[in-house]
């Protein structure tokens, strides 16, 4: 039997920070309300592209697992907001690392992109289709967001997170999966105007995420409690025997519905919400990475993952860790320096909209 486990680590969070505080200067919102209604505190935004960011959490990652770019196999790179379309962005970030025999392709399920990347790279492991995978979430929301859109624009943050996945025969990594979409609700959360309909269609550009937050709200409670059920069944195991729940971070109510819909314990949830806020692709790796800094990882625990995203698309993961809870190196690959709070970052993307409006 192969296992697919988890040997490197490795995430990146863009330095400037946008506060709540900050927030409350660009639109009609408060901290109270953001807090409350979200868990939400700050978030990092980023003055690099996606790629840059993928670069230095997959670097931190080989290092962690003590191996070189050219040993990786396959990189799957979860985004939601790749910097270009063609050709992907997991070829630029394969050519950044000199990950030169590594097959490259993007994952876009939006915020379940890393489950699905993860069940998939470890199958692939598993079946021996292929021995090291790099597996990637990695997004700039910042860049998607419109700043006069109070509903949207506190919800997100950037950064990216990414795992090496190694052939072992130790029993570790992947042990049951469960990916779906929601069929008939793709209207509930989209980003018109991002592709080439609109390209086509010579739609001056204007792209905002639109969102039904309760009807979210309410399927993704159903979708992750499903999912997390389905998993924990098909692995053998009861809830008592899950040691952490790593769940996509979009709003800590959420997480607390299904944690209660499962009947699961909240001392055992990993919770980064409320330093970045939603990091679609990325929060499941980063909020992974947290717990491991933390020691809350150790050694042969049951890891329960689950997202829920746009599309409506939905998953779960069920994992073992190995034995290892430290990383093998470090790298001193790190992002450039910047100077820039979160909030020059973000006025000047306001000014370069208004500019464009403008002029279009
Ligand atoms: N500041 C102050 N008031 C606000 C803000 C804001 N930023 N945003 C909305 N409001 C107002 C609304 O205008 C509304 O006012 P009204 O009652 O006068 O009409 C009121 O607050 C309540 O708005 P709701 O949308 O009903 O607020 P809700 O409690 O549902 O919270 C939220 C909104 C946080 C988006 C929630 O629905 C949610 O988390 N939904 C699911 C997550 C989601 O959709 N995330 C998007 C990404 S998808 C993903 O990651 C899976």
């Amino acid at each position: 039997m192969i296992y697919a486990d988890i040997t490197g680590w490795g995430r990146c969070l863009p330095p400037a920070v946008l506060t709540n505080a900050d927030i409350e200067t660009l639109m009609d919102t408060s901290n109270e309300w953001i807090v409350s209604r979200t868990g939400i505190q700050e978030r990092r935004i980023s003055h690099v592209t996606n790629a840059e960011l993928a670069r230095v959490a997959s670097a931190r990652a080989l290092a962690a697992a003590g191996i070189s770019a050219e040993q990786v196999d396959m990189i799957a790179f979860a985004t939601s907001t790749p910097d270009e379309c063609i050709p992907n962005t997991a070829s630029m970030l394969q050519n950044a690392l000199g990950a030169s025999n590594a097959a490259a392709v993007d994952i876009n399920a939006a915020c379940t992109g890393f489950v699905y990347s993860f069940n998939m790279m470890s199958d692939m492991i598993r079946a021996g289709s292929i021995k090291t995978a790099l597996v990637v979430g990695s997004e700039r929301l910042s860049s998607l967001m419109n700043w006069s859109l109070r509903e949207s624009a506190i919800l997100f943050g950037d950064g990216a997170g990414a795992i090496v996945l190694q052939a072992s025969d130790n029993e570790a990594g992947f042990v049951a999966g469960k990916l779906g979409c929601v069929p008939d609700t793709r209207e509930l959360l989209a980003v018109p105007d991002f592709g080439l309909d609109a390209i086509a269609q010579f739609r001056p550009l204007d792209v905002s995420i639109v969102f039904s937050g309760q009807e979210i709200f309410k399927k993704a409670v159903k979708g992750m409690g499903d999912a997390c059920e389905a998993v924990v069944a098909e692995a053998g195991l009861g809830l008592d025997d899950l040691d952490l729940i790593i769940p996509h971070q979009a709003n800590a109510r959420i997480v607390e519905a299904v944690v209660r819909r499962i009947g699961g314990d909240m001392d055992k949830v990993v919770l980064t919400l409320d330093k970045y806020a939603n990091t679609s692709t990325s929060s499941i790796p980063i909020a992974l990475i947290e717990a491991l800094e933390q020691g809350r990882v150790k050694p042969g625990m049951n890891i329960l993952f689950t997202a829920f995203g746009a599309g409506l698309t939905w998953g779960a993961s069920l994992l073992k860790w190995g034995e290892r809870v430290t990383p093998l190196g470090e790298t001193d690959i790190s992002l450039p320096p910047t100077d820039k709070t979160g909030l020059d970052l973000i006025n000047a993307a306001i000014a370069r909209r208004q500019a464009y409006e403008q002029t279009n």
